[in-house]
């Protein structure tokens, strides 16, 4: 194990990961509507808030697969065997899923703390904010695909795989919430 083999399995880590990346910025794009909650509150909290639609559910899950299956097939044409990580068509079909519906449950699942602790729809949560899509999209895949999620992120080396993948997110989810703010589509820069 050279160093050139760790930073091949760090990026193949971000690679992989990338169709839980898509979906909570896809569904900033897709959403309005019907809220998942229907406007209904708990002890006159809402359950969820306006922030969490159908639309941005389904419009951003969508988008994580269609991502994932294009990263398949980008992966195809350099390694036909092992599809850079995904391991095989169905196979990482199933993950894809997992991570792209994970980072979203993830997303309510953080919303719905929010909602619990008082904290208004597109306040500020440090923490929740940057790492209940990762952790969401984690939990789902390991139920499904534990035996990936091991090889990937855990196993020896693999761990920096998964540390060099919250560093990546903390700055992106930074980046992408100033370019959403930049271009209207989000009310405040986080
Ligand atoms: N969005 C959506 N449906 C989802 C997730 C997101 O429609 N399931 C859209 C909403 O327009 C939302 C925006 O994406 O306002 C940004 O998402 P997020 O930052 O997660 O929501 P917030 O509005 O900040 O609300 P919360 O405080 O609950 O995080
Ligand atoms: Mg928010």
């Amino acid at each position: 194990m050279d160093v050139l083999d760790v930073v091949v399995i760090m990026l193949i880590g971000l690679w992989v990961f990338l169709p839980a990346m898509l979906p909570n910025s896809a569904a900033v794009v897709f959403g309005g509507g019907k809220p998942m909650d229907f406007g209904r509150s708990i002890n006159g909290k809402r359950i969820l808030g306006d922030g969490k639609t159908w639309r941005g559910f389904f419009g951003g899950g969508l988008a994580g697969v269609a991502l994932g299956i294009i990263l398949m097939g980008i992966s195809y044409i350099f390694d036909k065997d092992g599809l850079w990580g995904y391991i095989d068509f169905w196979k990482g079909l199933g993950i894809v899923i997992c991570l792209s519906f994970g980072a979203l449950l993830g997303d309510l699942m953080g919303s719905f703390i929010k909602r619990r602790l008082g904290i208004a729809r597109g306040k500020k949560a440090p923490i929740l904010d940057q790492f209940d899509f990762v952790i969401g999209a984690f939990l789902l895949t390991a139920l499904f695909h534990w035996r990936w999620v091991y090889d990937t992120y855990i196993h020896e080396w693999h761990i920096l795989a998964l540390i060099f993948l919250l560093i990546v997110t903390l700055l992106l989810h930074r980046a992408m919430n100033i370019l959403g703010y930049k271009m209207k589509l989000k009310d405040v820069p986080w």
